[in-house]
């Protein structure tokens, strides 16, 4: 079973737009944003004394509201955020979502790994129990086998802790965790508009959850660490410390693991080589400068540069394009009612042009003069056995996105009884589907004509497989027509 194939089935058992594989970078955030704001508590009332780390921690459990639950939150959040971190690392993967244009992203997201890693198991150190002794000195003696630190960093274990150290700790832990924020803004530089916040629903699920665990299975501190004698674990959270035990037991193996894996993952968007699509071009003669490429672009390729005479002009960086076409679709010269022979537009994709969608509708419809014009992503349903039999004329797009939404119109002024736009089930350009959803409901710039009939045209969402409901919606338009 494909990834798609799995996400598609999950899709069944959550409410349209909420299932959780859709949306992992977003809940990594939401459950970033918990660790935050429940560590700046936790910040507060921490003791950063020997004497006085373990019973600032362990008190919180006599406060349930104030002091447990937050705790409780914290460490759930910590879970939640190293899971969905690596199912969305798994996602993006399976997906073939770190290659070419996307290689920075992936690149940039490498580096919070090991920052996560850091700042969850330094935080057990903080609590200074039995399992904080253990983590404390497991993790030790892993960094005293490293050649340049020497072998003297457990030592600092044997009898006593100094005050200090708690202290450093307590900068590791928040200061890497400022890190990965900080990370995160840089993983993201490369995407426009980038979905940060899971909807509404998924969002208030999801803190249902962390905040059910909380309540019903409360984190409690361990008896106090006893240096010298061996460590007690009580409960071990092995989402977050799963490390530990191997290094432990083989901390050279340990090591290799870790660097083999992340040299693994470093490597992965060079292997094995795709080729890239053609970037999008710029026709000087034919861009006004208005920049609503730019604004459109999902993965920041297209500027503004200002030529001779001091206009604008758009420019592409050909490594950043995607080749999705939703700078096409923005672009106000793309119109199919400009006269000239050939279209020519500010931007367009030299392999599938607006020019050659206009020249293809014509001769289809000429063909064909009352079917309903279907233009469709090409991830999305295809023309099947499904379709054969419908009269409509299909025009597939890189996105649909793609679409100027004055097409939508001209299509109708060319005798088409109806036109769909479908859209695959995800966009795989992460903007395509709202932007043409947004131009067609006369909600952004190119906006399809408010005069043009709404019972003519239809916008969907068809996935591969799903040619059938794409039939019913066609035969809805013709049969609405008559
Ligand atoms: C704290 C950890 C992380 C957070 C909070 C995070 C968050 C995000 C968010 C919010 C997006 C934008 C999603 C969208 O707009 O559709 C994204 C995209 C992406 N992330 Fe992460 N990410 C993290 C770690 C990683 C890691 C470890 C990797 C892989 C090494 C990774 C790979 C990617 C890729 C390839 C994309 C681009 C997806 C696309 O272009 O469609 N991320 N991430
Ligand atoms: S949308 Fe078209 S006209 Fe506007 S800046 Fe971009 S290429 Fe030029
Ligand atoms: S095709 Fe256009 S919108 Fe898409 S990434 Fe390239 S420049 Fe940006």
């Amino acid at each position: 079973m494909s990834w798609r194939s799995f996400e598609h089935a999950l899709d069944r058992w959550f409410p349209a737009g909420t299932n959780p594989l859709r949306h992992l970078g977003a809940l990594a955030c939401l459950a970033l944003a918990l660790l935050l704001t429940t560590g700046a508590w936790l910040f507060a009332v921490y003791d950063s004394s020997v004497a006085g780390a373990h019973p600032s921690v362990s008190a919180l459990a006599a406060q349930p509201l104030a002091g447990g639950l937050v705790r409780g939150l914290h460490r759930y959040a910590g879970d939640a955020l190293l899971i969905f971190v690596w199912l969305h690392l798994l996602r993006e993967w399976a997906l073939g979502r770190h290659r070419l244009f996307r290689r920075a992203t992936w690149w940039t997201g490498l580096p919070l790994l090991p920052f996560l890693y850091i700042v969850a198991i330094g935080g057990f150190w903080l609590a200074w129990d039995r399992l904080a002794q253990y983590a404390a000195i497991a993790s030790a003696q892993w960094l005293d086998t490293l050649p340049l630190v020497g072998g003297g960093f457990a030592r600092q274990f044997d009898l006593e802790v100094p005050d200090r150290l708690f202290s450093l700790l307590l900068f590791v832990h928040t200061g890497v965790a400022l890190l990965v924020v900080f990370a995160l803004w840089f993983h993201l530089q490369r995407l426009a508009r980038p979905a940060l916040w899971p909807p509404r629903a998924l969002a208030l699920g999801t803190l249902g959850v962390l905040l059910a665990l909380a309540l019903l299975w409360p984190v409690r501190s361990g008896p106090p660490a006893e240096l010298g004698s061996a460590p007690l674990i009580a409960s071990f959270d092995w989402w977050l410390l799963h490390l530990l035990p191997l290094a432990d037991a083989t901390p050279t193996l340990a090591w290799l693991a870790v660097v083999a894996m992340l040299a693994l993952l470093a490597l992965a968007p060079l292997w094995p080589r795709a080729p890239a699509a053609s970037a999008a071009v710029v026709d000087a003669e034919n861009c006004n400068g208005c920049g609503r490429c730019v604004d459109d672009c999902p993965y920041v390729a297209v500027s503004l540069v200002t030529r001779t005479g001091g206009d604008a002009l758009a420019v592409v960086d050909a490594d950043l394009c995607a080749a999705c076409g939703l700078c096409a679709g923005a672009c106000p010269s793309a119109t199919p009612f400009r006269s000239n022979t050939r279209l020519i537009s500010g931007i367009d994709l030299p392999g599938s042009t607006v020019d050659a969608l206009r020249l293809r509708l014509r001769a289809q419809l000429a063909a064909r003069p009352a079917a309903v014009v279907v233009y469709a992503c090409e991830r999305g349903a295809g023309p099947s056995t499904d379709v054969a039999g419908v009269d409509c004329v299909w025009l597939p797009l890189a996105c649909v996105g793609q679409l100027p939404p004055a097409f939508v119109d001209y299509a109708l002024r060319q005798g088409a009884t109806g036109v769909v736009v479908a859209a695959c089930e995800a966009c795989e350009f992460r903007l395509g589907e709202r932007y043409a959803r947004e131009r067609l409901a006369g909600l952004r710039e190119p906006r399809l004509r408010a005069r043009v009939p709404t019972q003519r045209w239809r916008i969907v969402r068809a996935a591969e497989g799903e040619e059938r409901q794409l039939t019913e919606v066609i035969d809805g338009l013709r049969r609405a027509r008559g």
